[in-house]
């Protein structure tokens, strides 16, 4: 298990990604495999900085551990919060149109992992719990 506490900066999410796709590369993972994980995290990432934190800086953890060959990955900020979690995952639904969003980022979580759950509280923060078999080559 791996425990990651970061700043909300643009830079970090890249660090996120590459250690999320090395912890997964003890079960000899495809490139599609790693390019799915990669793309969540980046996503969920993304999302605490740019929505959780907005133009404020704050933590981020993310925690990486595996069940047998199933990745499980942890992010979490303590940032506004979502109020309608239901309504915030439903494709294209974005509080931030006017910027380059298109509201698809908890659409592609959901797409490339197995399992995607998010918990949230306004003004406490979010937690997105996601979870891939790896079935590697
Ligand atoms: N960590 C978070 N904290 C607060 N609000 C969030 C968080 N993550 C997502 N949201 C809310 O959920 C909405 C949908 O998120 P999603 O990632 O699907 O789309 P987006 O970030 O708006 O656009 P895109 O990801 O395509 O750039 C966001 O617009 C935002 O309102
Ligand atoms: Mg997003």
């Amino acid at each position: 298990m791996i425990h990651l506490e970061f700043n909300s900066e643009s830079e970090n999410e890249g660090i996120a990604r590459v250690l999320a796709a090395t912890y997964m590369m003890k079960f000899d993972p495809t490139m599609e495999e790693m390019a799915d994980v990669k793309t969540a995290v980046s996503e969920a990432v993304t999302n605490c900085i740019v929505h959780g934190y907005e133009d404020d800086q704050g933590k981020i953890f993310m925690d990486i551990s595996n069940e047998g060959s199933v990745l499980k990955i942890v992010i979490e900020d303590f940032g506004v919060g979502i109020p309608d979690v239901k309504q915030a995952m439903e494709p294209m639904y974005t509080t931030k149109p006017d910027e380059e969003r298109t509201g698809m980022g908890f659409s592609f979580m959901e797409a490339f992992m197995d399992k995607i759950e998010v918990s949230s509280e306004s003004g406490k923060g979010t937690r997105v719990i996601m979870e891939k078999k790896v079935t590697g080559k």
